[in-house]
């Protein structure tokens, strides 16, 4: 049984650690006010289904609908910013350089905003558009299309070859970015102090990094108000929120 413990006790863990890995997850931004996935009232899968919204195949069925929901979410992010747990991750990397990496499924953009820097982010980011096939480039033009220069439309489409855009988010089913995941494993299995903070650990392969961290060695920490999926792999529990526990972890 894994141990609820309190904040100072993981505070000298964090003093001790040569490398430390934070995995985050939606909770690390709630305090900044972007809805969860699976909180039961306010997540945006007690309102919606992913399979309905977040794969390729909901796209290719109703691309307008998929298009307004993730059009939806860039506005309600417009406005929002990082919050303390997100700053104290950035101020850490910046006085104590190479000594965190971040590996982050948010797609909000929070933690490079707040300034981390090498955020892995292994669910893609909202904020950006790609092709929604291979761009092979349009007959004569001899190049791949430019997103930029897609015809508005929910979704806008490639006056050349007639593409559309999608958002540059991974979608269930799909390969997350390559070279992101090779490096977050390589930081889980190197580092001897894992944070996972504000995830259910319920999508994998994000999930499995703590796993790794565990089997190779580390110190495990889930910070999180509720009981998660990664609890049993856990060396220690803080029931707190991000923006109370990170700061307190890392310094404000
Ligand atoms: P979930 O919605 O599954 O889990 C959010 C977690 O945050 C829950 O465990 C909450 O208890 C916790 N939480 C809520 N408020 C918090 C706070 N203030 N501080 C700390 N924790 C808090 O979100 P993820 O685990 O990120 O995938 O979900 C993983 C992936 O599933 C997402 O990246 C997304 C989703 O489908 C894709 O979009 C590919």
């Amino acid at each position: 049984m894994t141990a609820i413990t309190d904040i100072a006790a993981v505070g000298t863990w964090v003093r001790d650690a040569r490398a430390i890995a934070v995995l985050s997850g939606a909770g690390m931004s709630a305090e900044s006010g972007v809805p969860t996935f699976r909180d039961a009232q306010t997540g945006l899968w007690a309102k919606f289904r992913p399979e309905e919204l977040a794969t390729e195949a909901a796209f290719r069925a109703d691309p307008r609908r998929v298009w307004d929901w993730y059009a939806s979410r860039r506005e309600m992010m417009k406005d929002v910013h990082p919050n303390a747990g997100h700053h104290a991750i950035a101020a850490f990397q910046q006085r104590h350089p190479g000594r965190l990496t971040l590996i982050t499924q948010n797609v909000d953009g929070l933690h490079q905003a707040a300034g981390s820097v090498g955020t892995l982010a292994l669910h893609g980011n909202l904020f950006e558009d790609i092709w929604l096939d291979p761009c092979m480039g349009a007959p004569g033009h001899g190049g791949v299309c430019d997103v930029s220069r897609a015809l508005p439309g929910r979704p806008p489409t490639c006056a050349d070859c007639s593409n559309a855009l999608r958002p540059g988010v991974v979608w269930f089913g799909e390969m997350l970015p390559a070279v992101a995941l090779a490096a977050a494993e390589d930081a889980a299995q190197a580092c001897d102090l894992m944070l996972v903070v504000g995830t259910s650990g319920a999508v994998y392969p994000a999930a499995g990094l703590a796993h790794t961290a565990r089997q190779s060695g580390a110190r495990v920490v889930v910070i999180n108000p509720e009981p998660t999926e990664l609890d049993s792999v856990a060396h220690a529990l803080v029931r707190a929120t991000a923006a109370v526990a990170m700061p307190a972890l890392l310094g404000g």
